[in-house]
């Protein structure tokens, strides 16, 4: 199907002003979010809309209702983003928007690529379409904008588990990555099973403190000799023993089952910083939130002669700094998005040098 839309702008004519404040806004997945960052690593607002209490009952992310909730949710996110940021809807003082447009679900962020678009048109600024996934790096940039190259970032997620290599900001070299689940769902489908609630993640890490990391031995599965990633076995491995043993202990399983995931990543990320000589390794994605593998990196960091940069939690999961911040790397490096951008749901980090 082809669409005649001459009658229409299809880019915000570029403007010689340069971009200071950038507005993100993140409807990927189940948090709404909308943040105002100044000069790539200034957040001045960030608001964050979290679905968990929609979803908890079902076990996981609905689609459905997702896109849903972001339609009811954006507007006032947006409003006390700008409001925080000392602004209002007319958007005065912000000088290109910023949206998340893949990967992530496509009813989600259809919302907010349509709203972005909006904006861009009605306050005459430029629209930049952000990777989910490289604005998760950005994400410790914005806390760290002096980082010496390369990197080495363990991007793990509900969606992702990721292991690369950057060379500097925008060049990436995909390293590893998982050949089944994701690490986030591996946490979410154990502490489903474990009836720990959703999202399993911080269940499991909290529980987990007053287990034995060393009850059960669980596999450590390291597939290949590369560093990709396999966690469907744990799971699998974690449910078999539990229903041999209805009484274990569910804080024994959680700290075991924690220990076996931590020690995989850290093992595959702390092997791949060595061979490509990374001055740092870096956490990203939400389970860069769970204490254990938090504190297992900056050991090894410290044990090896590296850095260790670990996001502050908030930034780690979903949020809409880090789109902002790399929606602002982005026009300087690459320029604008058209308003013809769409949304796509399987957009993968572009491995380029
Ligand atoms: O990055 P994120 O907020 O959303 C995606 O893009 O997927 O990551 C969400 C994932 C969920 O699977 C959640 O269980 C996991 O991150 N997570 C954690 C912790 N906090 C969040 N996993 C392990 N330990 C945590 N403390
Ligand atoms: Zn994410």
């Amino acid at each position: 199907m082809f669409l005649s839309v001459s009658s229409s702008p299809t880019s915000v004519p570029p403007t010689d002003r340069a971009v200071h404040r950038v507005l993100g806004i993140e409807t990927s997945c189940d948090e709404t979010a909308a943040s105002v960052v100044d000069g790539g690593s200034t957040i001045v607002s960030s608001v964050v809309s979290s679905q968990i209490d929609l979803h908890a009952r079902y076990g996981g992310v609905v689609p459905e209702l997702a896109g849903r909730a972001h339609l009811e949710l954006l507007t006032p996110v947006l409003d006390d983003a700008l409001k925080r940021a000392g602004t209002t809807a007319s958007g005065a003082g912000i000088d290109a928007v910023a949206v998340t447009y893949g990967p992530g679900l496509i009813g989600s962020l259809l919302v907010g690529v349509a709203e972005a678009k909006a904006l861009s048109l009605a306050w005459g600024v430029p629209l930049v379409g952000v990777n989910h996934l490289e604005a998760h790096l950005f994400a410790s940039l914005l806390e760290q904008p002096d980082l010496g190259w390369p990197l080495v970032v363990l991007l793990v997620s509900g969606g992702h588990t990721l292991l690369i290599e950057v060379t500097e900001p925008g060049r990436y070299r995909l390293l590893g990555r998982t050949i089944d689940d994701a690490a986030g769902e591996a946490f979410d489908k154990v502490a489903r099973f474990l009836g720990l609630g959703y999202p399993g993640g911080p269940a499991i890490d909290e529980v987990a403190e007053e287990g034995d990391p060393q009850a059960f031995p669980f596999p450590r599965s390291l597939p290949g000799d590369r560093y990709d990633f396999s966690f469907s076995g744990l799971k699998t491995s974690v449910v078999n023993m539990v229903r041999k043993r209805p009484d274990a202990s569910t804080a024994d399983v959680a700290a075991s089952f924690r220990q076996a995931v931590v020690e995989v990543l850290v093992t595959r990320a702390r092997k791949a910083a060595a061979e490509v000589g990374a001055t740092a390794l870096c956490l990203a994605g939400g389970v860069a939130a769970n204490s254990l593998l938090r504190r297992r990196v900056e050991e090894v960091c410290e044990a090896d002669g590296i850095g260790a940069f670990l996001p502050s939690r908030s930034l780690c999961t979903d949020n809409a700094a880090m789109v902002a911040a790399a929606g602002w790397w982005r026009l300087q490096h690459g320029g604008a998005s058209p308003l013809t951008l769409g949304a796509d749901p399987n957009l993968g980090l572009v491995a380029a040098g």
